[in-house]
């Protein structure tokens, strides 16, 4: 070999002209391939790029486009009159490159070992961060008939406001949300819930979770108590602990919100987060006199109560209850609302009213260091659908397609040996199947999911205050057919479960 025309010491690559990856791209990964695993030592100097071209066949191009790469990113160095060679860098100085055969030991992973209260609260919460998609199942909670939403119309509002799109709605907007929409919201809650508010003082929030997020972080001092439902929403006391709050459970069971209890047993707390219109989970609705009560106990000791509206709108008999909110005279309510159940989760649009302007502009600032804003674009197509209609219109479809599938469903659920009886509310998208004592309700909801059957247990929405055994069966978006199967098999797993 001689010294001005050093030799490669490797069989040449083997190129594929008919790969769609370049052959000069193949040229770089062989190259870099054989630095990386030792065969192509540092300092070793590579042959003229126009011996390289005629020796492997290819154009000196080629070779050039490879060096260049392999130069760019550290692998070869290129000295004028010296040629060129390969880096003098230790081999793990080498550039990261992935690979099915790890040649050296791999770096540590790294672990989170904080125990900030935001870990802490996250660790907490156990469903919601990693749904499949793929796969809704019977009987899955709050997802709403994805297919009777009304697409075609939602993507015509969505081209004329792409259409309709100005150079100013590309810039940051108020972080209380597009203008035109709080004022559809304000409109809407006022006639169909009874919420008495101006668009001043609505202020739109990506869905319930960051409404809680931002309430607790305004009313609650990290070791402040709150009041929450037992059994109740996973979402809020993950949310409210995670700012530092300490819930305090208060039953609430079939006879609702014990405000005795909570008084008698946590008479510190200052704030009580609640789910009057329909309970989470066990869809009971909040008796006026309890109502009025909550309301006086926050008047006189400056509480905040902080209304979780979620899906009162899905009302099967009778108008849908009028909001907590509606009969607050002391401005102490945070009403919640979300078009999670009524439209669909992924929209991420959900709004807060705060109980005066001036509170609303507070929460915005605040809004606005969490994101800036809540995303434009989306803001005005619902806005849209809103003010033509298709709103109400949608839930109007929605109340009727899910009450016939909530009777489906009871109708199935009666010929079911073993199951003691079912609560279905006038409302909702769930019913609640109670279980005979001795069952656990975990370990029937592991044997259902393990046929195929999401059914959470109530247990798993319980803080301390424990419930007899019951499942929570979805209904909403599932058809008859796929509602008597999943029955079929609850059946079978009780029976199995009886002995
Ligand atoms: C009680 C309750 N509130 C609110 C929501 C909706 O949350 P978001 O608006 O963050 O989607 C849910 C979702 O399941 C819920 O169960």
């Amino acid at each position: 070999m001689s010294k001005s025309t050093p030799q490669i010491d490797l069989p040449g690559p083997q190129l594929n002209r008919n790969s769609p990856t370049p052959l000069h791209q193949q040229v770089y990964l062989f190259i870099r391939e054989a630095i990386s695993d030792g065969r192509l030592k540092a300092n070793y100097r590579l042959p003229a790029t126009r011996v390289l071209a005629v020796d492997w066949g290819i154009s000196r191009n080629v070779v050039l486009l490879a060096f260049e790469q392999l130069i760019l990113e550290g692998y070869l160095c290129s000295k004028t009159g010296a040629g060129t060679h390969v880096a003098a860098c230790r081999s793990d100085e080498l550039p990261v490159r992935p690979t099915t055969k790890p040649s050296r030991p791999q770096p540590k992973q790294a672990t989170l070992t904080t125990h900030s209260l935001l870990r802490q609260a996250a660790d907490n919460l156990i469903s919601g961060c990693s749904v499949d998609r793929e796969i809704i199942r019977p009987f899955q909670l709050s997802v709403p008939s994805f297919r009777d939403f009304p697409f075609s119309i939602w993507s015509n509002l969505a081209t004329q406001v792409y259409r309709g799109l100005h150079i100013q709605h590309l810039g940051y907007d108020d972080a209380a949300g597009y203008r035109p929409l709080r004022e559809a919201i304000a409109e809407h809650v006022q006639i169909n819930r009874a919420v008495r508010c101006t668009a001043d003082q609505v202020v739109i929030v990506q869905g319930t979770q960051q409404a809680l997020y931002l309430a607790g972080s305004l009313l609650l001092q990290p070791g402040d108590a709150f009041w929450m439902e037992d059994p109740g929403y996973q979402g809020a006391v993950a949310c409210l602990r995670a700012v530092g709050g300490i819930p305090c459970p208060v039953p609430s069971g079939p006879g609702g919100f014990d405000l005795d209890y909570a008084r008698e047993h946590h008479p510190h707390a200052r704030v009580v987060y609640l789910t009057p219109s329909h309970q989470y989970p066990l869809g009971g609705t909040m008796p006026y006199p309890i109502r009025k009560r909550l309301l006086d106990w926050a008047a006189q000791h400056e509480g905040w109560i902080i209304e979780d509206d979620y899906d009162s709108e899905l009302r099967y008999s009778g108008r849908p209850l009028p909001s907590l909110q509606g009969l607050d005279q002391a401005g102490r309510v945070i009403y919640v609302g979300t078009f999670s159940k009524t439209l669909f989760p992924a929209l991420r649009i959900g709004y807060v009213i705060l109980p005066d302007a001036s509170t609303a502009r507070l929460f915005t600032r605040a809004k606005a260091l969490l994101d800036r804003q809540s995303p434009a674009v989306e803001q005005m197509i619902l806005a849209k659908f809103i003010q033509e209609g298709h709103f109400l219109r949608h839930i109007r479809r929605m109340r009727q397609l899910y009450k016939t599938r909530q009777t489906w469903l009871l109708e199935a659920l009666r010929t079911v040996p073993g199951l003691c009886h079912t609560s279905a509310p006038d409302a909702g998208m769930h019913l609640i199947a109670w279980l005979p004592d001795h069952l656990d309700d975990r370990t029937v909801s592991t044997e259902l999911a393990a046929r195929g059957v999401t059914a959470p247990p109530l247990s798993t929405y319980t803080l301390v205050h424990r419930q007899p055994p019951a499942l929570l069966l979805g209904y909403s978006a599932f058809t008859q057919e796929q509602l008597e199967t999943s029955v079929a098999t609850l059946a079978s797993v009780l029976q199995q479960a009886a002995g």
